[in-house]
């Protein structure tokens, strides 16, 4: 949808009142024709749409009846091994850039691991540290805009969220510094150092050197660095990532972070295998409690996995590369949407990511109103403010646009709404002041 008129090529703060009145009632004239097609699309979370998941549907019968056993001869379809498979584990080495020993495979979900690894400081604490729920206060710090179950996991702890703006090549390092230096109630940081959910930032080398020379008061505060989209490119040429445990052992400090990925999508989400990596001493650490809450993960799934992709991690990279295919073209429609019909408004801002899930949209003020409009024509947005604490975005200018899922027609429609719905909102806000 565009907008035909004269006053579309003016920034919208220029328009005197009429012509500001003129492009909102175009603006409304044209959303209600969206109305007018009863849509019903869900843009509310990043999965994979259908397409993606058929690429792993070798996963469904890679397993042979006969092949139960590991490479020791464990057979893998009994009680056993709490920490991975060795060829399992010698498969994911590279992804968080780590070895064997220093890496824990997990079940199904990252978050879920990452959930487990938060609530074992709480009642154990960390590396015989004070348990963190006998403290008076907890506090995180959380980068924004960021992911909303990162968020949630804490809040869910009864941890005090701290945000911290987020710039182009990563949180902000200086408040960072500072606030931990200062503050011994802090105790950690939620990360997503590549393709950040949902800004798409890629942390930079300095930043990353700056997080593993982290000196914080606290000597049990944990970098929850979690690596959920290493290897989810768009671009042919792929940024690359000092690696942060890597840069901590340099400086003597490689207790200082839990690193976290999985094959969720990747593979199938939901069905997939995850990993946390760690200094050997955090790590045999935490397999002390694991043993307390499993007896052992699905080894029939990573064998699963290991067979998929023939037990070579370079395979897995291929595989990324046909995810790319199917998904590029879709980040193009959202981008492209947004750059055509909102630029010369200069209402908003947006972000252009080379990999990952999300693009994120910041309009001060408008992002709820945005939000509903979209939602009454049919169009489920993930909710304003989710990407931030407790909800709450303090300037109302988040939106976390998911393009993965929907189809490239239902993508453009969707985003066809959406450019109304941002322009309508700027139009309504402008005019109200
Ligand atoms: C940053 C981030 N971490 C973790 C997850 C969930 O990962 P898993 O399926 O391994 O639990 C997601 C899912 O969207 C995510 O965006």
């Amino acid at each position: 949808m565009s907008v035909e008129s004269d006053v579309i090529v003016m920034k919208l703060s220029e328009m005197n009142r009429e012509k500001l009145q003129q492009f909102k009632t175009e603006c409304e004239t044209a959303y209600k024709a969206f109305l007018d097609e009863k849509l019903s699309l869900d843009m509310s979370r990043g999965k994979p749409a259908p397409k993606q998941l058929d690429l792993s549907m070798g996963m469904m019968d890679c397993l042979k009846a006969e092949d139960f056993r590991a490479e020791n001869g464990l057979d893998c379809r009994n009680y056993g091994v709490l920490d991975g498979l060795p060829e399992v584990k010698h498969f994911f080495e590279p992804m968080l850039g780590v070895s064997s020993d220093e890496l824990i495979v997990f079940g199904n979900s990252s978050l879920n691991a990452m959930y487990w690894a938060m609530s074992v400081a709480m009642t154990n604490g960390v590396l015989g540290g004070t348990p963190w729920r006998k403290l008076d206060k907890v506090k995180f710090l959380c980068p924004v805009p960021g992911y909303d179950r990162h968020f949630a996991v804490s809040e869910f702890f009864g941890m005090e969220l701290i945000n911290i703006p987020m710039n182009s090549d990563g949180p902000d390092m200086d408040l960072i510094e500072k606030l931990v230096a200062e503050d011994d109630s802090i105790k950690g940081i939620w990360c997503v150092p590549m393709y950040s959910n949902p800004g798409g930032v890629v942390y930079s080398d300095e930043v990353v050197k700056r997080f593993a020379a982290l000196k914080p008061k606290a000597s049990d505060f944990r970098i929850f660095w979690d690596n959920a989209y290493c290897v989810h490119h768009l671009t042919d040429n792929p940024p690359v990532q000092v690696n942060l445990l890597e840069e901590a052992k340099k400086v003597g400090n490689e207790n200082i972070c839990y690193m976290f990925a999985s094959t969720s999508k990747i593979t199938f989400p939901g069905c997939g295998v995850a990993i946390m990596a760690g200094s050997k001493e955090n790590i045999n650490d935490l397999k002390k409690s694991l043993a307390f809450a499993t007896i052992g993960y699905d080894k029939l799934n990573q064998l699963r996995h290991l067979r998929f992709f023939d037990g070579k991690f370079e395979n897995m990279l291929e595989h990324m590369k046909k995810h790319k295919d199917l998904i590029a073209p879709k980040f193009n429609i959202v981008i492209n949407t947004l750059r055509d019909e909102l630029s010369d408004l200069e209402i908003a801002d947006w972000s252009e990511p080379v990999g990952g899930y999300f693009v994120s949209f910041n309009q001060k003020g408008c992002a709820k109103r945005i939000v509903q409009l979209c939602k009454e024509a049919g169009v489920v947005l993930t909710g304003a403010g989710a990407s931030f604490p407790y909800g709450i975005d303090p300037e109302d200018e988040n939106i976390r646009i998911s393009p993965t899922f929907p189809t490239e027609e239902e993508l453009q429609k969707a985003m066809d709404v959406f450019v109304c719905s941002a322009k309508l909102a700027a139009a309504e806000k402008l005019l109200a002041e």
